[in-house]
């Protein structure tokens, strides 16, 4: 029988927003956590250190696209639920090579989805009844708003624009379907662009960090008007966790922290931080390392959520201003260069000089 006791078991847990997931979860729940991770170049066991030893805590290197394995994970452990964040993630490298998106983003959700399946049909009506899989989604699914269109809401209709997105947006109509059709019971979030410790230097607030502190050009895609909706990832983390216990099978939740800022805008708070905490720096005033340069692809103008409901039916609401989680990010950035260079060696240079040589 299924218990508050039971495990979850988690896709993606060694990834940003899945290692803080893992963490958000030890501090509170506190009940056992098998964490399946590929440890693609995203994904960094250096930041579960403080969990790695804790009862409850175990840590499976796998691929969500492998069917015997993920069977035999929840065969043994008899989780309560499925959190699924395992995906590729990075819309550039999606541009770059797309097929990977639609191996690990679709046909990795759909093998995650029929094992489920299989092992939810197994679990006794009781248990049936408890057992969620959270699928863990992008507002990017949505598409792009023009100014003065209203934020994203839940009802919207999907308009994605990258290989990326698209993945996304196809692997949350398989887990419509799967709840549809078989009456798994599936709870899906769209979360707006998250920031915070542990981002891979790929994403603009870590690259721009990384870059600053060094003197580097700072690239600015295009004209840097576009519009995100940032979320501290704590926040988010938290968001799941109440997703997980109090969202309805079959809804789906926006998260977002109403929080809209331009690229310019983004990138000079973070250069003007920098300018606070280290008043010695010879690359001082940062701003002035901002760079122009060849924009994004399609590159989506603006994105914005309307998380009413998830406010409303899960009583979840983000700490963090974007004031104090910047902070917080920069302060931990500069406090861990080491994890930095660690995860910038060797293949993240090859990604930077395919990325942005020719912009
Ligand atoms: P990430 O790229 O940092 O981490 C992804 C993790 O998945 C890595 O640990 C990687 O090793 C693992 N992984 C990749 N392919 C795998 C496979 N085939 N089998 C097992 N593990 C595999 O991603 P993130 O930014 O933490 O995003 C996590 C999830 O949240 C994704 O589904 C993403 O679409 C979604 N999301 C991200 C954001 C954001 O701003 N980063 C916002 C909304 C939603
Ligand atoms: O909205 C949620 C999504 O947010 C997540 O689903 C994705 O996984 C996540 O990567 C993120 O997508 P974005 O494309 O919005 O994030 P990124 O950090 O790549 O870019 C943020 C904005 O900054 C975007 O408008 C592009 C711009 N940018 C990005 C980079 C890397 C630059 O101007 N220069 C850069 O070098």
């Amino acid at each position: 029988m299924l218990t508050k006791d039971s495990p979850l078991l988690v896709t993606g847990g060694a990834g940003f927003i899945g290692s803080h997931f893992v963490l958000d979860w030890f501090a509170t729940a506190g009940t056992p956590l098998v964490n399946l991770d590929k440890l693609t170049y995203a994904g960094n066991l250096r930041n579960l250190g403080s969990v790695a030893h804790k009862p409850g805590y175990t840590f499976v290197r796998g691929d969500i696209r492998d069917r015997e394995l993920v069977d035999g994970l929840l065969h043994t452990h008899r989780p309560r639920a499925i959190v699924h964040l395992a995906a590729e993630s990075h819309v550039d490298r999606s541009l770059m090579g797309p097929g990977e998106f639609l191996d690990t983003n679709v046909h990795g959700t759909f093998v995650m989805l029929e094992a489920a399946r299989a092992y939810w049909q197994e679990l006794e009506a009781v248990d049936q009844e408890q057992f969620r899989f959270l699928h863990v989604s992008t507002d990017e699914v949505y598409g792009s708003l023009k100014p003065g269109d209203a934020p994203f809401e839940e009802t919207f209709a999907f308009r994605p624009n990258s290989p990326y997105a698209a993945s996304k947006a196809a692997s949350d109509m398989l887990v419509r379907a799967w709840h549809k059709s078989y009456g798994l019971p599936t709870v899906v979030t769209n979360c707006s662009n998250n920031y915070g410790p542990m981002q891979f230097p790929e994403k603009l607030l870590p690259l721009v960090l990384n870059r600053a502190i060094h003197g580097e050009p700072l690239p600015i895609y295009g004209d840097g008007m576009q519009v995100r909706d940032w979320l501290y990832v704590g926040d988010h983390a938290a968001a799941l966790r109440v997703a997980l216990e109090r969202g309805k099978p079959g809804e789906t939740y926006n998260i977002g922290g109403w929080n809209e800022q331009t690229n310019l805008d983004t990138v000079t708070m973070l250069c003007a931080l920098l300018d606070e905490f280290l008043p010695d720096s010879p690359h001082r005033p940062h701003a002035r390392l901002m760079t122009s340069v060849a924009d994004r692809p399609g590159h989506d103008r603006r994105y914005a959520i309307n998380a009413t409901k998830a406010e409303r039916e899960l009583g979840w609401r983000p700490a963090e201003t974007f004031e104090t989680g910047l902070r917080k990010t920069v302060r931990w950035y500069l406090d861990n260069q080491a994890w930095v260079e660690e995860v910038t060696s060797g293949a993240y240079r090859e990604w930077m000089e395919t990325n942005y040589a020719g912009r």
